[in-house]
This record gives C-alpha cells, structure tokens and sequence, in this order.
C-alpha cells in the first residue's frame, strides 16, 4: 500500500528525516511513536506531499508519489486526520463532511453518521462548538469522506479525556476491520500498541526500534530512552 525508501526530508537547512524506510501493507495499522519534536509530523507530511522529500521515494499503490502535491495524492487514495484536528469552526457538521466528499467508495454521508452517531445527533451544530472528541470523531469523518484506501493520522488523541481514547481506538479497530490501511501517530503508547500490527519508534528523524506491539511492551529499555516511560 505505502513504502518509504530512505526518506530525507528538511524545512529549509533543517534535515529533519534522515532516511526513514516504512511501509504499510493493505489492511495493517502501522504506528509510529516517538516524542514531541521526533519528526512525527514531517513523516505524515512527507507522505501526503506537504513537505515532500528531498531524497528518498515515497510509493503509493505500486506508484512513486514523492513530491506529488497533496490534493493529487488524496485523489489517489490517502486521507489525512491532521494533527489539532482543524476542522472548520464555522461551518457545521454536515458541511465539514460535505465539503471533503469524494464518491466512488463505502463511505457515504449516511455512513459516517451512522459510524459516529455522536456526529449524527449534532449534524446541524457548528463545528466550533464541539467538544475535543467530537471535533476529532468529525476530523476522522471528515477524512473518511474522500474515501480513501490509506488513511494518515496524526495523534489523534492527543489532549482527548481517557473515555474518549478508548472510544478512538475503537473507531480505529472498526476501520481496520473494514479493510483500510492505516498509518498511526501518536504518543499514547497504550493505545498504540492495542490497535497496531506494527510499532515503529521515531527519535530525531530516524526509526531506532520497529517490530510487533508485544516485543515494545516488553522492552523497557526502548520504552524508557525514547519514549519516557
Ligand atoms: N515548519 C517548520 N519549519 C521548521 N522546522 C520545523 C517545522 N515544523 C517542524 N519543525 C521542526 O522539525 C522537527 C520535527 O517536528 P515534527 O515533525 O512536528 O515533530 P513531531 O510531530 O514528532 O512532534 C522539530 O525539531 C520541529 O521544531
Ligand atoms: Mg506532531
């Protein structure tokens, strides 16, 4: 589905990745951890085309991407849960979900509300008026309507109540279930390691420990230099 050869990707000077090789095979949840500052962001970045690598390939369904703009590889498949959520304050639910639809897939308007009927009840509120869970259930619904194949999230649980968490990761092993591919960020290592087939740990742009969930649960030298806990 997604393979990243030997990735290097900068903000100007900066040499943020310094080559990062993944990939994400169809229908597996493949999770990246790592601290604040690790370069988690830039990966996503450097995938769906906002800042794309300066050396290094990034291959979409058998197809190289690298420094494709976005809008071409969401046309192609990916959808993107952007870090912080940024849905559109103003406008409402049904809208922020309307205005990302791209048909010729499962998930339909009707789908979605029925996959979150938090959404559904509050199908005519103002996004801005939300609460965290709700705008992030709407940023994944949101993503869901492009109807992609590989969906990109970045922490999607950041500063989300332990509840609220748990009802993510169940939202996650319901999209797996269904068959999406799904590329996973974030910093709940919990969480991470109860919805991932695949853990890789991120630490100054570079992947320094990748395997299953189990192996990094069980390996507290891993956990503690690069992750803190
Ligand atoms: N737009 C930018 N311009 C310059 N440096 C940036 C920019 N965005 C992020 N960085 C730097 O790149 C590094 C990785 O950031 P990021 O990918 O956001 O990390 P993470 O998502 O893991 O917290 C950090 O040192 C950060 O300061
Ligand atoms: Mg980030």
């Amino acid at each position: 589905m997604l393979e990243l050869a030997d990735v290097h990707t900068y903000y100007g000077e900066s040499h943020v990745l310094q080559g990062v090789s993944l990939g994400v095979r169809a229908g597996e949840v493949v999770a990246i951890l790592g601290r604040n500052g690790a370069g988690k962001t830039t990966l996503i970045r450097s995938v769906i085309g906002f800042t794309p690598p300066r050396r290094g390939t990034v291959h979409f369904k058998g197809v190289e991407v690298t420094r494709w703009p976005p809008y071409r590889a969401v046309e192609r498949g990916m959808g993107l849960v952007p870090q912080g959520r940024r849905v559109f304050p103003s406008l409402s639910v049904v809208e922020n979900l309307a205005v990302a639809r791209r048909d010729g897939g499962r998930f339909t308007l009707a789908r979605v509300l029925e996959l979150f009927p938090r959404l559904a009840e509050r199908a005519k509120s103002r996004a801005g008026r939300l609460s965290g869970g709700e705008q992030q259930m709407l940023a994944i619904g949101r993503a869901l309507m492009t109807n992609p194949d590989l969906l990109l999230m970045d922490e999607p649980t950041e500063g989300l109540a332990p509840l609220i968490v748990r009802e993510v990761g169940r939202i996650i092993g319901e999209l797996k279930r269904e068959g999406l591919s799904i590329l996973l960020v974030e910093q709940n290592l919990p969480l991470a390691l109860s919805v991932a087939d695949t853990v890789h740990v991120l630490s100054r742009g570079q992947i320094v420990h990748s395997s299953a969930p189990g192996a990094l649960m069980a390996n507290d030298d891993v956990k503690s230099r690069y992750l803190g806990v």
